[in-house]
């Protein structure tokens, strides 16, 4: 039975999913490398919460208890006493590498390690571990608090007990899942990224202004965010790793990342997080 969730990463998808986590009635370990990073974390998941406690969806004290149950650590050795494990890293496969490598050797032999990578192949991750039965894709979306998903990937070797055990876990923490095998981007983000890349090219290539192009979006396919918007509001560092991810992973031609998305990137214009993206902030 599961009823200690360890999160290692505690940014944005990694408070979001420990928060998610906690509000379901699991304890969590929320591990990071700065004692910095983990109280941005706690107060980014109280700022959250108390959104719902003023729309009256929570009480003070549920809201306390979920922040109570969620434990700070700079040392994943406490991972030893958890029954499951998510990593929410940086999207950088050595880093992930060798975070599942630490994981795999702390952890019980029987406990899943789960990565919420948008894009890396689980089938690769998996196999830097002693388990790639016990490993599997668990990908949240952003916000993890609102966004009803969880597409759950299975890498080569993952079992069927391994996908049953997190199909149940999402399902707890009051997600719907969508069983998907491992190929590149998934499939979010091979359709959803391409989607905003060609929106980048609409702009590169002066068809319209970002507002428009976000609008027809908006207004005409009634999505809540233009694909702009919404890229600013991922990352374009992440939207570009991840077109390279397809671009590589295919070796086709119609994933070629967008010269406008590569040149705002290494001008650092990142989106929300660095004030700039499309849009100003
Ligand atoms: N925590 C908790 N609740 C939050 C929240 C957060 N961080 N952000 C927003 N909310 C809640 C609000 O409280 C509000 O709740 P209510 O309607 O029940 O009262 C609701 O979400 C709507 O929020 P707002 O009114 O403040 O703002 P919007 O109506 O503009 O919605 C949005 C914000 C939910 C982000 C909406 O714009 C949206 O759905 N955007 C698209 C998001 C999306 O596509 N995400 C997927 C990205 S791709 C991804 O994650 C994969 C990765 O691999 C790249």
């Amino acid at each position: 039975m599961i009823s200690k969730i360890g999160v290692i990463g505690s940014g944005t998808m990694g408070n979001g999913i420990a928060q998610v986590a906690s509000r379901a009635g699991f304890e969590v370990t929320l591990c990071d490398v700065s004692d910095a990073f983990l109280d941005k974390a706690l107060a980014t998941i109280g700022k959250s919460l108390q959104r719902d406690v003023e729309k009256d969806r929570l009480g003070e004290r549920e809201k306390r208890e979920i922040i109570e149950r969620i434990t700070p650590s700079v040392n994943l050795g406490d991972l030893a006493r958890v029954d499951f494990i998510i990593e929410a890293v940086t999207e950088e496969l050595l880093i992930k590498t060798e975070l599942f490598k630490q994981a795999d050797r702390i952890a019980e032999p029987g406990v899943i390690l789960a990565s919420n990578t948008s894009s890396i192949s689980i089938t690769k991750l998996a196999s830097a571990t002693s388990r790639p039965d016990r490993f599997i894709g668990m990908h949240f979306m952003n916000p993890v608090p609102v966004m009803k998903l969880v597409e759950i990937i299975r890498g080569a070797a993952t079992s069927d007990e391994t996908f049953a055990i997190t199909r149940d876990l999402a399902s707890k923490m009051g997600k719907t899942s969508v069983e998907v095998n491992d190929a590149p981007g998934f499939v979010s983000n091979r359709v959803l990224m391409p989607m905003i890349n060609e929106a980048a090219f609409a702009l590169y290539e002066g068809v319209a202004s970002p507002k428009d192009i976000d609008d027809v979006m908006k207004m005409g396919m009634n999505h809540p965010m233009g694909p702009l918007e919404l890229a600013d509001f991922i990352g374009l560092d992440v939207c570009l790793a991840i077109m390279n991810v397809l671009y590589d992973g295919f070796d086709d031609s119609k994933y070629r990342p967008c010269p406008l998305l590569k040149k705002y990137v290494d001008a650092g214009w990142l989106g929300r997080k660095s004030g700039r993206g499309f849009y100003q902030y």
